[in-house]
């Protein structure tokens, strides 16, 4: 196959801003009808086709549909055939609640696109179920010629090491550590390289679409701004090549090969849209008093459930911000949850863990373990004098569900695995005695 994608020539790309908009775009003049949505010949000899990421009959609140206007519908390919999984979507270790970390998964010695790349490191429910969520973690060093999509959920990329190229039926996005990606279910997208490898992590939501969250007594404004989404403009290729396109499909891979880039959709509108986010932009909110607040307060995105407050899964981030609270111990405190949690770190140092919780690590603190900073933050943290101080340099975020995140096998066989994590807390002295 040759080189695919002519997309690494432009410089900078541009966006529409806003989430949850009814966004429009074409790339060439009046191929957009306006007024309806399927004409009977479509300018330019496109073929209209509807997109639905939610049922036809939800809450219009709830309604996710992009109408595309391409050179070829969807529907023109042959059929799939089941291909090798590689490490994704691998089977569950049985229930394990121990607390666990993970050092970075290393870059692999063969040429690995970010589809084979994709490690699976847990999910709440088997990958034939398709229902929860599922953490990944990629490692790449090579761009994907082929396009993927997947059936079985949305996908939030954080990246953590190289920045990415990603092509989508809705045009391209630029996306670099410090920025995440969110492409809708079922939109087809191939992920470019623009340094020589890439790592980053995947939560593979199977429940409703991400969305902002509600701010209650915060107000109109803060936390993730909706202005600062950025979809893509549309773009195209018209090219007749060999492609092959792979789908995710409960928790199996298939592949067909298509005879053009399915790349092609000249003009779209809708509110399926893929975005790209600068975590940088989150307005991080606070205590100016005392205590830490629960982190909720850093929620970016969340996938809601039918019961209110209980998330199919949040999206959390740690990002710089001044620590200012008066007599209180301001790392995270030591708690036990009943909601799931798996944490990555981007750059820096978490400010709850003094070591071992490494920049492409992970932690998973299934429901109702113990934990909490480490011995030797612990000790700092109760010794601090307590000026303004700011955390700097830094940006953790955290994968929250309601549901019971399980690791794969291949999670607890991999050598990344730490086999010594519960020591982080060994050295926590007792300090009682029994006088205040
Ligand atoms: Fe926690």
């Amino acid at each position: 196959m040759t080189q695919p994608h002519a997309s690494f020539t432009d410089d900078r790309l541009s966006y529409l801003n806003g989430f949850g908009n009814e966004f429009a775009s074409e790339a060439l003049p009046g191929a957009l009808p306006l007024g309806q949505n399927s004409p009977q010949r479509p300018a330019y000899g496109l073929y209209a086709e509807q997109l639905s990421v939610s049922a036809f009959t939800v809450p219009r609140r709830e309604q996710r549909r992009t109408w595309f206007y391409r050179i070829r519908p969807s529907a023109l390919h042959g059929p799939f055939r089941p291909i090798e999984l590689g490490k994704m979507a691998g089977p569950l270790a049985p229930p394990n609640p121990n607390r666990l970390r993970w050092d970075p998964l290393p870059y692999p010695d063969t040429p690995t696109d970010f589809l084979a790349g994709l490690h699976t490191m847990n999910a709440t429910a088997p990958a034939e179920a398709a229902s929860g969520v599922s953490v990944h973690v990629y490692v790449a060093n090579r761009s994907m010629e082929r396009v993927f999509y997947d059936a079985d959920g949305e996908l939030l990329l954080v990246p953590q090491e190289g920045a990415l190229l990603i092509l989508t039926e809705c045009g391209r996005l630029d996306v670099a550590p410090g920025e995440i990606a969110l492409i809708p279910r079922g939109m087809k997208f191939a992920v470019l390289l623009r340094e020589g490898k890439a790592r980053g992590y995947v939560c593979e939501n199977h429940g409703a679409p991400f969305r902002l969250p509600d701010l209650g007594p915060i107000g109109a404004n803060g936390l993730a701004n909706p202005r600062d989404f950025e979809a893509p403009t549309a773009w195209f290729e018209e090219r007749d090549e060999k492609v092959e396109l792979v789908q995710k499909y409960l928790g199996t891979l298939w592949a067909a090969t298509l005879d053009h880039s399915p790349f092609d959709v000249v003009a779209w509108h809708g509110n399926a849209v893929p975005y790209k986010y600068d975590l940088a932009r989150f307005n991080t909110i606070n205590t100016v008093s005392f205590d830490h607040p629960d982190p909720s307060i850093f929620t970016v995105l969340t996938s809601p459930t039918p019961v209110p407050g209980t998330a199919n899964v949040d999206f959390v981030i740690f990002p710089p911000r001044w620590m200012v609270a008066e007599h209180t111990f301001r790392p995270p405190w030591f708690h036990r949850n009943v909601m799931n949690e798996c944490m990555g770190l981007i750059f820096g140092v978490y400010d709850a863990k003094a070591e071992g919780f490494v920049p492409g690590g992970m932690s998973l603190h299934p429901r109702m373990s113990a934990h909490g900073p480490d011995a030797p933050t612990t000790e700092r943290a109760m010794a601090a004098e307590l000026a303004p101080h700011k955390i700097e340099n830094t940006l953790a975020f955290m994968f929250e569900t309601s549901e019971v995140l399980r690791p794969t096998r291949f999670a607890l066989e991999t050598p990344a695995l730490q086999k010594d994590y519960d020591t982080c807390w060994a050295g926590l002295p007792k300090l009682f005695r029994r006088t205040p």
